[in-house]
């Protein structure tokens, strides 16, 4: 059947021939016996004039009468060059329409629960999320949605000609300690035993590095229970990599160039602050800034303005809540080479040799370079005050893949839901995510999270405390 099918756009190119559309009522207007609408498929949206007398049976007759916003639609017609004065130059099919010989509903829909496409008038974020399959009728969403392809894209290309290999890793593992709270999942094979959710895969892709693989990347999905805010969801993506043989400049050198590119392509008509992005250290950015994530731009009302820079020589070890010595980026980054003889002494002085990518005020990513040394592993885990049997029993695995020829290696992460957000100019990452959570890591349309049955407690071991 869809094998006659026209997509909307492509409208534009048939004058005068007879075509078939598919798509959805968008915005009927009665004009007396005259009914006009928009037909919206995913290519675009089409004008269509209903005229009774024109339609060929009295079923396409009813069918155009009862036409409700959202209905889905089979329009065949004649497509019709628009008078000039009905020329819409917005629409990218302004120049036509189609005159309606048959109409068929294909469905009906009960009417949304909000305007799919007021912008004034949106929705509450609870009703808009409950009803997301509406949402993402929206315009503005399906915009979004497509800029986060493109940018996807332009990152998978972009690495396959730079020799990089996407490898997957896995989403059920053991923790890795990156400072936020995991999420757990019960193992019903082995009684009382967990599995937990990436918080990046950060040990994966080291060894990957001692593999040999020398260029990994990944677009990588990553969970982290942690509070919630604007900038943050407890499941997100990062455009996450790794580089054997390297030194922090070369990812600095790399990175850049990338995100100019990126910049160019997805989005040209933005302009970028300062090229080469400027550089300063953490110190530095907290001394003038007063923070590690400088919003350097000359006019933060400009929408166009992306104000790259990039923050180096973050502190190896900051203190928690507890008042203990904890990494402040992960345990896994190499001491700045200045600093090592403070490591026992003064740990708190310490540099890393660890750097993040900053914009408009946003942390966008960060990284390090590696310890890929036992020895030096071990030093940074016991100066952490983890236990030699701790250290074997969490991190075992890397210590000992360090002594099989580990080559020095360092990478970087950048968040996919913040680049989106900020070059969509969206207040927040849930606006660039298809299907996210609420600010409180809730999904009002499935209703996760939710109970399970007895049965599967059962077999997962697990008992609900009341
Ligand atoms: P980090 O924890 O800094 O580094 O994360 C890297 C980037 O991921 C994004 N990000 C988030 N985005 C949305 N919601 C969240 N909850 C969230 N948390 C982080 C940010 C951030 O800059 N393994 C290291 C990277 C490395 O060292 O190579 C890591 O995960 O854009």
């Amino acid at each position: 059947m869809l094998e006659k099918r026209t997509l909307a756009l492509e409208t534009v190119g048939k004058v005068g021939e007879i075509v078939t559309v598919f798509g959805w009522v968008h915005a009927r207007r009665n004009m007396g016996k005259l009914v006009f609408f928009d037909l919206r498929d995913a290519s675009g949206r089409l004008q269509i004039v209903g005229v009774p007398q024109e339609l060929e049976t009295d079923e396409s007759r009813v069918a155009l009468d009862s036409l409700r916003s959202e209905f889905v639609v089979e329009v065949t017609g004649i497509v019709q060059a628009r008078g000039a004065k009905q020329i819409n130059p917005e629409q990218a099919t302004g120049t036509v329409e189609l005159l309606a010989k048959s109409v068929k509903v294909l469905n009906e829909s009960k009417t949304p629960p909000f305007e799919i496409d007021s912008e004034e008038n949106r929705a509450n974020e609870e009703l808009r999320l409950k009803y997301r399959y509406l949402d993402l009728r929206h315009d503005r969403m399906v915009r979004n949605i497509k800029l986060r392809d493109q940018v996807v894209t332009f990152f998978r290309n972009y690495m396959h000609a730079h020799g990089f290999t996407e490898i997957e890793t896995p989403i059920l593992m053991k923790g890795t300690p990156e400072g936020s709270r995991e999420y757990i999942v019960p193992s019903r094979l082995h009684a009382g035993k967990f599995f937990v959710l990436p918080q990046s895969p950060q040990q994966f892709k080291q060894l990957l590095m001692v593999a040999g693989f020398e260029k990994y990347f990944q677009i990588a999905r990553c969970f982290r229970d942690e509070d919630q805010r604007g900038d943050r969801q407890p499941e997100f993506t990062q455009f996450d990599f790794e580089m054997s043989f390297v030194e922090a400049e070369d990812i600095f050198q790399y990175t850049e160039a990338m995100m100019i590119e990126l910049i160019k392509t997805v989005t040209p008509e933005k302009k970028i602050t300062q090229i080469p992005f400027p550089r300063m250290t953490y110190a530095e950015a907290m001394e003038k800034y007063g923070n590690d994530k400088p919003d350097i731009r000359a006019d933060k009302n400009d929408p166009n303005e992306l104000g790259f820079a990039w923050v180096l020589d973050f502190p190896m070890f900051e203190t928690d809540e507890e008042g203990n010595l904890a990494a402040k980026h992960h345990p896994f980054c190499a001491v700045h080479p200045d600093d090592l003889h403070l490591l026992e002494s003064e740990p708190l002085k310490v540099r890393a040799n660890a750097y993040d990518l900053v914009m408009n005020g946003y942390e966008l990513s960060s990284g390090s370079i590696r310890i890929h040394n036992r020895a030096e592993q071990q030093k940074i885990f016991d100066i952490l005050k983890i236990s030699a049997e701790q250290q074997e029993l969490k991190f075992g695995h890397m210590l000992e893949a360090f002594e099989y020829g580990a080559p020095p290696h360092g990478g970087f992460a950048p968040g996919i839901d913040r680049i989106v957000m900020l070059l969509a100019g969206e207040p927040n990452i849930r606006e660039v995510i298809a299907f996210p959570k609420t600010g409180d890591a809730r999904d009002p349309m499935m209703g996760a999270p939710s109970d399970v049955d007895q049965k599967t407690l059962d077999e997962a071991h697990i008992q609900i405390k009341k």
